[in-house]
């Protein structure tokens, strides 16, 4: 009989499944569901319902046990990975009280504002948890719930975050493990416990309706009689701690030790790295995360990645591969068209606010092709911003670990090495926050088995690079982005006082104004 394990993914756009086999970490099978944001919420707001979630899980499952042929008792534990920062409101029967707003909703910066100062200003709310109070974090969603919606906030028992909701409806226990919960800017990251001075900016009673904290080598619980019969599992079996897509990512790229620097372009962009300690940005542009595996993970965060490139292969109706041809077709640095990429608002910079602007565009660089390379090589010069201010806090990268959506083009590869100017590598498997996931369940199961071993051991023997995909920079590109970052940082900065009065355009008119 094999020994398999299955590790979900539950992003913004889709959740996905793997089961692998523990005996050489191949993937036997992967299935994927999708699903859509709740439509015509008012701008800056980004909302699903969890049902959804819970029901892309069972399919997922259901879709991947079938294809691996695997039988239940195979299966000795399941991980969940989930977009981080969601805010899942329960009342006090474990229902969900509205949708989640999710990481990239930015409709809370003045509620962030108001905890920022009580926490007395960024510098206080740096020493308090570590990290800034920025929208897109959970603290601030909390408080927008109890000033917007007073009628639901009075309801709410339970604060949980997307993967600790998936957790909690597999096994019917409500906790949070330190990486997610980091995230909530609610943790104080050096010491892993709730800072009681953010949560009295919130709410003199917050505390109760926190989970309870766990270290990410404890299970989350095991599977329920009434589940593991709907997802045709065994009772009984192991739900790991599991974490946020990013902390699985950091698993599943083998990104576990010092040294390693993870790059991941899906909907949003990040860029991290493990740490024995907490890495705190005194600006608070990098957010001074806990990991999943009981370390930390000092990580940068960009709201639009193929948000930009998806927007482009859209306007002029292309797919995929025919997107990357059109980029491959035009040169680095797109004849001087540069995107400022902030469609959806920005985390890093903090610009929520921020929209997309092209620059430099005139008849000769307005074509389909530069706008299309403009796109890419912009959100990778966004995320080379927050590269740039890691290695300022001593995070150098000699090799990227590329993972995600983008990093399966082979253009874009070059531009993230020519950017990052750095050499830019692949891994086997391609998803990798639930392949982390997957690893994470197995960690946990030999644990409970007796098995004590190292994540950084398992990581190693799960994770392999792609070798023929190694990209590695090449000088005269490297130079010419460099002016471009200079570029799009000076526009990103002098644009910042047009953005706020574009977000007034549709504002009531007041007689005065
Ligand atoms: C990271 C972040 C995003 C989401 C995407 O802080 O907000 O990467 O986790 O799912």
């Amino acid at each position: 009989m094999r020994t398999l394990v299955i590790g979900i993914d539950s992003g913004t756009q889709s959740t996905k499944a793997l089961v692998v086999d523990v005996k050489d970490g191949k993937v036997l099978a992967s299935a994927s569901e999708s699903y859509d944001l709740i439509a015509g919420l008012p701008a800056g707001a980004k909302e699903q319902n969890p049902a959804d979630w819970i029901e892309a899980v069972r399919k997922s499952i259901q879709r991947a046990m079938a294809e691996a042929a695997a039988t239940p008792g195979e299966v000795k534990a399941i991980g969940v990975s989930a977009q981080q920062h969601g805010f899942v409101p329960l009342d006090k029967a474990g229902k969900v009280i509205r949708p989640a707003k999710l990481w990239c909703d930015t409709s809370t910066a003045e509620e962030c504002r108001e905890i920022t100062e009580k926490l007395g200003g960024l510098n206080g709310a740096i020493q308090e948890l570590g990290n800034a109070v920025l929208p897109g974090f959970t603290a601030g969603k909390i408080l927008w719930l109890k000033k917007h919606e007073p009628e639901n906030y009075k309801k709410l028992a339970t604060v949980l975050l997307p993967h600790d909701y998936i957790n909690y409806r597999l096994t019917g226990r409500a906790v949070m493990e330190y990486g997610d919960a980091s995230g909530t800017a609610l943790l104080n990251v050096r010491t892993r416990s709730w800072s009681p001075k953010t949560l009295a900016a919130i709410d003199d009673e917050l505390f109760n309706k926190l989970p309870r904290l766990i270290s990410s080598d404890q299970p989350a619980g095991t599977l329920s009689q009434e589940t593991a019969a709907i997802l045709g599992l065994n009772k009984g079996t192991l739900v790991s701690a599991g974490g946020g897509d990013n902390m699985m990512g950091a698993i599943g790229t083998g990104n576990t030790r010092e040294g390693v620097i993870t790059a991941s372009l899906g909907t949003s962009g990040t860029i991290y790295a493990c740490a024995e300690k907490p890495i705190v940005d005194p600006k608070g542009e990098i957010a001074a995360f806990c990991d999943s595996t009981n370390r930390w993970l000092p990580l940068l965060c960009t709201m639009n990645v193929t948000v930009a490139t998806g927007m482009a292969a859209d306007c002029f109706g292309w797919s995929v591969a025919k997107l990357d041809e059109m980029v491959a077709s035009t040169e680095p640095g797109a004849e001087g068209l540069i995107l400022v990429p902030y469609l959806e608002g920005e985390r890093t910079p903090n610009v929520p606010n921020g929209t997309g602007v092209f620059f430099g565009a005139n008849t000769r660089t307005m074509t389909q092709a530069n706008m299309a390379r403009a796109a890419m090589e912009g959100v990778t010069l966004g995320m080379n911003y927050g590269l740039l201010r890691l290695a300022e806090l001593g995070v150098k990268p000699t090799q990227i670990r590329a993972t995600g959506g983008g990093s399966r083009s082979a253009v874009w590869r070059q531009i993230m090495a020519d950017i990052f100017n750095a050499e830019v590598v692949t891994l086997r498997v391609s998803e990798g926050a639930a392949y982390g996931a997957a690893i994470q369940a197995f960690w946990c199961y030999e644990n409970s088995v007796g098995r004590a071993i190292g994540i950084d051991k398992l990581s190693a023997h799960f994770v392999t690079l792609n070798e023929k995909e190694i990209t590695r920079p090449r000088a005269e590109n490297v130079a010419r982005y460099q002016k471009l970052q200079a570029l799009q940082n000076e526009l990103s900065q002098s644009l910042r006082p047009a953005f706020e009065l574009h977000s007034k355009l549709d504002a009531p008119q007041t007689p005065e104004s």
